[in-house]
């Protein structure tokens, strides 16, 4: 990197606007949408998708809800002009879907993708130039002028060329893109999207789509929205456009440029699943529709299972959807963080069902859009005593007391890091069960009878230590307190019972009860736990797990 200072990259102008709307506004619609994934997302594919690619992925987009999707260049490819004719032919396109084409406006490719989509109920037929100044002299050496012309010529050889397909019942709705315009002088910008208004003749049954594509993203959020304001402001004829944003992602703010943008008074929003598309990509469609979601606003369009939609576009693209991808990422319902998971148990148990949404760290509730719960705390040694506690819970049913949560995270945090990777609830739960459920050695229970008044109980407990059987009697004022006092005639280290819970596991014939006992000897207490069809036994079984955690410990 150049050393400072930085003279290597010079900062992007703002716009004066000092007037502007768009940072008071809120967003209260969904845009419209517009699919480019099987055009701007396929050309930048290393492998483009084949014909029944396109046709599965065609498709999942109509199941989506899209309304508008780019098919492709039919002019610049015969994999994409078959894609187009098989689509009309094999009557794949739903009503109220249109399919929108891209073209340059030069007459033999118009005329090439008018046979693209003849005899199709609706189509965009989308017309670009390049506009900007850089554009105009590095690639074009064409004056603003000469821009000009090309566009207004290609929207007239379109209206004209076009008729005979309107005659026959086609509905055709045209859409210009200055191709990077947010490079682009604003004034020129305007001047090129008036000239092709005017040409087009647009009337309020058949708008002009007016796309201002961020065709690379140089500038922050604040500017693309001033930008878009700023031509919102300057239409003359606002009323007979749809504004159209299509962001590119260059800078990572793809998102963040069309929602400003959105409060600047855009329209209609382009971009793709999962933000594929040329270098960083195109805007990612997902992402904008559900954080619209939300803050309440119904996107129409249905991400409610967003397992197969990313499923299908893996499939398709041969690209993998990030980890950490917004809402579709492996790794997006999960916490590893010992707080943050405490404050999601804690906050979800809280949820009440119809109320809105409070769930920390979660900020869309994971059933909404086809992600499970059980995703949502993984353990590794990050993990916190409240994500071992959920696990067990919520995966197998042991709701720990809260006195033991600390002394089981500290287990299952020391495994963690002695193996050094994350653990699986199956892991977690055999460690559970072998630390507590099936200590048996040195002390293993081998009969036990309770018998007496409710405040009186002899027991009679039959226990082998270390091999050697004992016959052990006692008297309490309950079953647990009875084999305690039945315990002390044996040279076993003496101890109390300090605190002890149960409950059920399972229902009907097959439930049974588990127990949670915790034991004080001199300074230290441990907890052990039992389980038994018979409530009774499960406890004297907890206790002996106490014991046994304690001798092994010495
Ligand atoms: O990014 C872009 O400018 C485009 C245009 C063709 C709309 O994809
Ligand atoms: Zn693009």
């Amino acid at each position: 990197m150049q050393t400072p200072p930085v003279t290597k990259y010079l900062p992007f102008p703002s716009v004066v606007l000092p007037n502007r709307q768009w940072p008071n506004r809120t967003l209260k619609e969904a845009p419209l949408w517009c699919s480019v994934d099987l055009r701007d997302g396929n050309q930048a594919l290393a492998q483009p998708m084949s014909v029944e690619e396109k046709l599965e992925y065609f498709d999942l987009l109509v199941q989506i809800g899209f309304k508008e999707i780019e098919v492709g260049f039919p002019s610049a490819s015969q994999i994409e002009f078959e894609f187009c004719r098989r689509l009309i032919e094999e009557k794949r396109i739903p009503d109220g879907v249109s399919i929108q084409v891209l073209c340059q406006c030069r007459e033999d490719l118009i005329t090439r993708s008018l046979e693209a989509v003849d005899n199709a109920k609706s189509v965009v037929f989308h017309l670009y130039n390049s506009t900007s100044p850089k554009q105009r002299e590095y690639v074009f050496k064409a004056t603003e002028a000469d821009i000009i012309s090309i566009a207004v010529h290609g929207v007239r050889f379109l209206k004209e060329k076009m008729q005979p397909l309107v005659k026959s019942g086609t509905q055709i709705k045209l859409e210009y893109s200055p191709e990077s315009f947010t490079s682009t002088e604003l004034p020129f910008a305007l001047k090129i999207c008036e000239a092709v208004t005017d040409a087009w003749e647009p009337t309020e049954n058949n708008k002009i789509i007016l796309n201002l594509p961020a065709t690379v993203e140089y500038a922050t959020p604040n500017v693309h929205a001033d930008q878009i304001e700023w031509m919102c402001t300057h239409l003359t004829r606002r009323n007979l456009s749809i504004i159209s944003l299509h962001t590119h992602n260059d800078r990572g703010t793809g998102v963040a440029a069309t929602e400003l943008a959105l409060l600047a008074g855009a329209d209609r929003v382009e971009g793709t699943l999962f933000g594929n598309g040329e270098r960083t990509g195109n805007l990612d469609i997902v992402t904008v529709a559900l954080n619209l979601y939300t803050h309440g606003i119904h996107p129409k369009l249905d991400f409610s299972d967003i397992n197969h939609i990313r499923d299908v576009y893996e499939r398709c693209t041969r690209l993998e959807v990030p980890p950490r991808q917004p809402y579709a990422g492996e790794l997006v319902f999960t916490a590893f963080s010992g707080s943050h998971q405490d404050a999601i148990k804690k906050s979800w148990s809280q949820q009440k069902p119809g109320s809105a949404w409070d769930v920390l760290y979660i900020p869309i509730d994971p059933a909404d859009i086809g992600r499970s719960y059980k995703a949502i705390i993984r353990i590794n040694s990050q993990s916190g005593k409240g994500g071992v506690a959920y696990v067990l819970e919520n995966d197998f049913g042991f709701t720990l007391p809260k006195l033991m949560h600390k002394e089981i995270g500290r287990l299952i945090n020391d495994l963690a890091d002695s193996r050094g990777t994350e653990l699986t609830p199956e892991l977690l739960f055999t460690t559970f069960e072998e630390e507590y459920l099936k200590r048996t050695s040195p002390i293993s229970l081998q009969h036990f009878k309770a018998s007496g008044s409710d405040s009186s109980v002899n027991a009679e407990a039959k226990i082998t230590i270390s091999g050697v059987s004992h016959e052990l009697k006692g008297t309490g004022n309950g079953p647990i307190d009875a084999f305690v006092n039945a315990l002390s005639t044996t040279t076993l280290p003496k101890f109390d019972v300090v605190s002890y819970s149960e409950h059920s596991l399972g229902t009907g014939a097959e439930a049974r009860a588990v127990s949670y006992i915790q034991i004080r000897t001199g300074t230290r207490t441990l907890f052990g736990a039992g389980i038994d069809t018979n409530i009774e036994l499960a406890s004297i079984k907890a206790i002996i797990s106490a014991l046994n955690r304690l001798l092994a410990s010495r």
